[in-house]
């Protein structure tokens, strides 16, 4: 089904209208100016965008990152050598490390101004496992009630890197061998606070802004009841209503809106190689 075709672009929603198919483009060369204003369009619309049949290399992958925007920040992986804006998400086959990304999360919520867009690339796709998940935040803010949403609108919640990151984090407590370079550092263990509830910049729409993996509290809560209110939240969001699952073939490109979404990598891959190239647009400070 094509929602719209404008030129040779064509976007297809999925079935349950999170997440959309985009088509009709070369990746690999630069876009004219109506195209990648079709694409942010897209993407500021359906959230989370695939274009399938794109096996750029690496130089194209960055191109077509600075045509949607200024390369975002990335903190404690080392990224490919010679390329400091580029993330390789590689997991052999007798790994036993969990893989990178298993929690739910939105990139880089604990800086002050986390990437807007994250693009990853699949460069060698696992025959099972290794679907990524996705959560339409804003969906799950509609369909609170009045009063929830009242209750939720003036919170600040509190992120950090420290379960991940931290000096006693899961990444320092590993014990298996992994060929990511994680760097664990005190600096992780840092917090800041950001809208609970956040305001998309482009479409105006409200959603969720908080992850299991790095919102560690609600701003003025005691320990107990963040635990509760945010464990409400995060079963809220992660119904299956809301979910998305992208299910790789080699060559697609994904571009997904962490300002609205939080995503989570499933595994179970185990016995099979799999390689994903990851690059992110650097976002505004979330309001
Ligand atoms: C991530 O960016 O969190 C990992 C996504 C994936 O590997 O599917």
């Amino acid at each position: 089904m094509s929602e719209s075709a404008s030129g040779q672009i064509s976007v297809a929603p999925e079935a349950h209208g999170f997440g959309a198919r985009i088509t009709g483009l070369d990746l690999s060369a630069p876009l004219a100016p109506d195209e990648i204003a079709g694409v942010k369009a897209a993407w500021a619309r359906h959230s989370v965008v695939c274009f399938p049949g794109q096996p750029l290399d690496l130089d194209a992958l960055e191109a077509f990152t600075l045509q949607v925007g200024p390369f975002g920040q990335d903190p404690y992986i080392t990224p490919m050598p010679g390329r400091p804006n580029v993330l390789e998400l590689r997991r052999l086959p007798d790994e036993k490390a969990s893989n990178f990304g298993a929690g739910w999360h939105s990139d880089w919520s604990f800086l002050e101004t986390p990437p807007a867009a994250t693009l990853l690339r699949a460069q060698t796709i696992p025959p099972v496992g290794g679907d990524t998940l996705f959560v339409d935040a804003s969906r799950a803010w509609d369909a609170l009630s009045d009063a929830m949403k009242a209750v939720l609108a003036p919170l600040q919640a509190v992120h950090s890197a420290r379960q991940s990151y931290g000096t006693k984090g899961v990444f320092a407590r590993d014990t298996e061998a992994r060929t990511m370079k994680i760097i664990v550092s005190e600096e992780a263990d840092g917090s800041l606070t950001h809208p609970l509830v956040r305001t998309h910049p482009v479409t105006g729409r409200k959603a969720l802004y908080i992850s299991p993996v790095y919102t560690v509290g609600i701003e003025g809560f005691t320990p107990e009841e963040s635990k509760a209110l945010l464990g409400f939240l995060f079963a809220h969001l992660t119904q299956e209503e809301f979910v998305y699952r992208h299910r790789w073939t080699e060559g697609d490109l994904l571009m997904w809106d962490n300002r609205c979404t939080m995503h989570f990598a499933e595994g179970g891959y185990d016995g099979y190689l799999r390689v994903m190239h990851r690059t992110t647009v650097q976002g505004e400070v979330p309001a």
